[in-house]
């Protein structure tokens, strides 16, 4: 049986082959000790069951108000801490983009649900100093078949794009498959907001892009974790940020976005989703 230290011995000799083969490889401070993928782990349990129990509570009608008082209710009840509040300034617990809006839409009283919304609720949990990020569109009552189409290829988009995370491959992998899925159905993909390493902080790196070209970009080595999160767009990739809050992105054109999130860990055996 081979011990961790040999593991640990091993990785780091492969890491230094492709590096001298002239690969970008990864700061050894971003491959995550067995201590702190349990840690993490344990975040995006609660993570998870959050994003659950706003799926079962979401309606119609709802302000997204009350979407920020059930993520800070549940969170606290778990013993967590809601880690987009006070982010850089953000205001509030979590992200509530509906429709034209890409991401960091921010939960108000004066804003309802409507029969026909799509919604991104993006939810970043802390629990004992470790980070967990994922989030989900939802689709508010009858929704029209494009934006039904939107919802559906952006999903695909995310599983694609995970199903590519092999250890020793690339960033560019994810990308590259992510935007080639996005555009043979007639949409467009984000290019300023990604990805991004996570777990001892919220934003680490690696910058994960949602275009990209198979075989460059840094090495996937075991024990990385980063999120995917491809925001697809109806129309326009181009996005703009609100003038007044600046915070949240809208597509430029005011066509539909749509959103999925993950968390990744690069096993030996290939990727593991800690936010199911
Ligand atoms: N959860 C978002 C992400 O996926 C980040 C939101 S930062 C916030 O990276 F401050 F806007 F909450
Ligand atoms: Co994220």
């Amino acid at each position: 049986m081979e011990t961790y230290k040999e593991y640990k011995e091993r990785i780091e000799n492969t890491i230094k082959k492709y590096e001298k083969e002239g690969h970008e490889v990864p700061d050894l401070s971003l491959i995550k000790t067995p201590w702190q993928i349990k840690k993490i782990k344990e975040a995006c349990v609660i993570n998870t069951a959050l994003l659950d129990y706003i799926s079962e509570n979401i309606k119609v009608g709802m302000k997204t108000q009350e979407i920020d008082d059930m993520v800070s209710s549940f969170t606290k009840k778990h013993g967590a801490i809601c880690a987009q509040l006070g982010y850089e300034g953000f205001p509030k617990n979590v992200c509530t983009s509906i429709n034209e809006e890409v991401c960091h839409g921010i939960p108000s009283r004066l804003k309802k649900l409507k029969d026909g919304d799509i919604i991104n609720v993006d939810v970043s949990t802390i629990l004992d100093d470790y980070f967990a990020d994922a989030s989900r569109t939802f689709e508010m009552g009858n929704v029209s078949e494009e934006k039904r189409k939107l919802v559906r290829v952006t999903k695909e988009c995310l599983e694609l794009g995970i199903s590519v995370c092999k250890p020793w491959g690339h960033v560019g992998d994810i990308g590259a498959i992510i935007s080639e899925h996005a555009h043979k159905n007639g949409f467009s993909v984000v290019t300023q907001l990604g990805g991004h390493g996570v777990g001892l902080e919220f934003h680490e790196e690696p910058f994960i892009s949602h275009v990209g070209i198979k075989g460059t970009g840094m090495l996937l080595v075991p024990g990385m974790i980063f999120t995917i999160e491809p925001m697809i767009n109806m129309g326009t990739p181009h996005v703009v940020i609100d003038k007044y809050n600046g915070w949240t992105i809208y597509t430029k054109d005011n066509m539909p976005s749509a959103q999925f999130e993950h968390q990744i860990l690069i096993t030996e055996e290939g990727p593991e989703i800690l936010t199911y």
